[in-house]
């Protein structure tokens, strides 16, 4: 049997306080410095690896017709004519959220693990000037990114800010969608941050996530692999167990709005995977 991972984890402060640009102030930098040890602080430094590697060659990877882009995947030429190359570049989700999340003007949005930011730009539009998106993400590089790409596209209606998901800056009950896109499976605290989710919720609001999950086990050698780990494979819960970790957290009307096969490579074991587009509601009140 493959050697469980050995993770140390300590519960973190949620009573840290939010700058608005910057990292979440105090709780992000406590997350790295005290949170994080062991073999958690070298997982989340090889994700920040890869994905500050991808931020820098964003702009070229954007221009590839051969890369293989989530934005070529998953959205309309509508959704890619609101992008630059270089966010289209820096897209590496397994789904389209935004397109399932029925998202009403005037609304505010949360978009965990935003990377290069293309579902903040997509839920933008539809939001409009009265609404707002909040894309979070923890690697430095993808963060940079995202906020050049908002200038360049004069966004005035997104903000990228630095920090964990299972740390989320963001205020209690403040948020009426969180989205994400490939981003829970690199998270070794899913149960954590799916608890972050609900807490900033408000009653009633909502979350709809595009997720890798495992449908039959993988071969060992990949459950084990840093790199598999780093794309969003090794972490990619078990779909019956992560959609009953999602009603423990204390969500309600749980639907898996689609479900495909995995289309990250050829290799025989990803028949094991799939993807699902997920709905859940924090009950009213
Ligand atoms: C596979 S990429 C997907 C990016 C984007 N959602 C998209 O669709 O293109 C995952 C992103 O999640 C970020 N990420 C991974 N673990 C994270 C965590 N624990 N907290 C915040 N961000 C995280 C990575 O830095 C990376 O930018």
């Amino acid at each position: 049997m493959a050697e469980a991972r050995k993770f140390v984890f300590v519960s973190p402060d949620y009573g840290s306080s939010i700058t608005e640009n910057g990292c979440c102030g105090s709780g992000c930098c406590d997350f790295e410095a005290v949170v994080l040890s062991g073999n958690a602080k070298d997982i989340t430094n090889a994700v920040k690896q890869r994905y500050g590697a991808l931020a820098e060659r964003a702009g070229k990877r954007g221009l590839e017709a051969s890369e293989n882009k989530s934005s070529d995947k998953f959205y309309s030429e509508e959704e890619l004519s609101l992008i630059s190359d270089e966010i289209a570049g820096a897209s590496t989700g397994v789904g389209n959220p935004v397109s399932f999340a029925d998202i009403k003007p005037g609304e505010t949005v949360l978009d965990l693990g935003s990377g290069g930011g293309i579902d903040c730009f997509v839920a933008a539009e539809k939001t409009g000037s009265l609404g707002r998106v909040i894309g979070v993400d923890m690697t430095p590089r993808m963060v940079s990114s995202a906020r050049e790409n908002a200038k360049k596209l004069s966004a005035s209606n997104i903000t990228f800010k630095r920090g964990h998901m299972e740390q989320i800056p963001q205020d209690e009950t403040s948020v009426d969608l969180v989205i994400s896109n490939n981003a829970i499976a690199l998270s070794e605290w899913k149960h954590v941050t799916l608890s972050e989710m609900y807490r900033v919720l408000k009653p009633g609001g909502r979350f709809v996530i595009s997720e890798r999950v495992v449908i039959e086990a993988l071969p060992e050698n990949i459950q084990d692999s840093t790199h598999e780990w780093v794309e969003g494979v090794a972490g990619a819960a078990d779909k019956e167990r992560f959609l009953t970790m999602i009603e423990t957290a204390g969500f309600v009307g749980v639907e898996v709005l689609e479900e495909r096969a995995d289309t990250g490579g050829d290799e025989e074991w990803r028949s094991s995977l799939a993807t699902l587009t997920i709905l859940a509601n924090k009950p009213a009140g």
